[in-house]
């Protein structure tokens, strides 16, 4: 898929490191029957925050929108509880990683490339998530958008990365479970790989991005290890 060998294998964060929705399984119970529509629209509504912001020019920060994004999914289930609404957010500072992910990490570095991670977060979000899933050692660098105050799929936040990282775009071999966010850095010249993990249907056609199920082939696609027919590129 890649013309040039990639020289860093750089990750989004929260979708594709970090399971978004390990925050309300830890306390389903107490959430009830709509855990997993509380879920769902706190991740949905923390996305939609960051681009409406976005389009205002009002840049709100990432654990800001976070807040705002689970105080709308309890109201909308009726929970107004501010000690589940406290545990839920310190859920969310300390997100399981996938169990791939460690392993993953390990076979770019020994490999020889650079692994990094870039992500809509604020550097304190990140250091608390890579600090609890024990990931900090297994990172060479992290590049937050917030000193930029613009989020992805922003095409500036994409090539002030690149800048940090010290690499050509096509040099990057990006990893997203988010669609729009594979999209948005293929649309910057980044080889992309969506990580699709929900088996959701196709987005974003016009992208050359390369669809994959898990990390692991993901890694084995960038590193030309996959096995003839084990991943799909469109
Ligand atoms: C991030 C969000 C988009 O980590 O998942 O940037």
């Amino acid at each position: 898929m890649n013309a040039v060998r990639p020289s860093i294998a750089v990750f989004d964060a929260y979708g594709t490191l970090f399971d978004v929705h390990s925050a309300v399984a830890r306390l389903g119970d107490a959430i009830g029957p709509a855990a997993a529509q509380v879920s769902a629209l706190w991740r949905q509504k923390q996305l939609e925050y960051s681009w409406t912001h976005a389009l205002m020019g009002q840049y709100v920060d990432f654990w800001q929108l976070t807040q705002a994004a689970l105080d709308f999914a309890l109201a909308r289930v009726g929970q107004d509880d501010p000690r589940l609404r406290a545990q839920l957010l310190d859920a969310y500072r300390t997100l399981d990683a996938y169990p791939e992910v460690p392993h993953v990490l390990d076979a770019y570095r020994h490999a020889g490339l650079r692994v990094a991670v870039f992500s809509n977060a604020t550097p304190i979000m990140l250091d608390q998530a890579l600090n609890a899933a024990r990931l900090r050692d297994r990172v060479d660098a992290v590049f937050s958008v917030h000193p930029l105050g613009r989020y992805k799929p922003d095409p500036r936040v994409y090539h002030a990365a690149a800048e940090a990282f010290g690499v050509v775009a096509a040099a990057i071999a990006f990893h997203s479970s988010n669609a729009w966010d594979a999209a948005g850095a293929a649309a910057c010249g980044w080889a992309s790989c969506w990580i699709n993990r929900g088996d959701m249907p196709a987005e974003y056609p016009a992208l050359p991005v390369t669809e994959v199920s898990h990390l692991t082939q993901a890694s084995r696609t960038f590193l030309d290890l996959d096995p003839a027919g084990e991943n799909a590129t469109r």
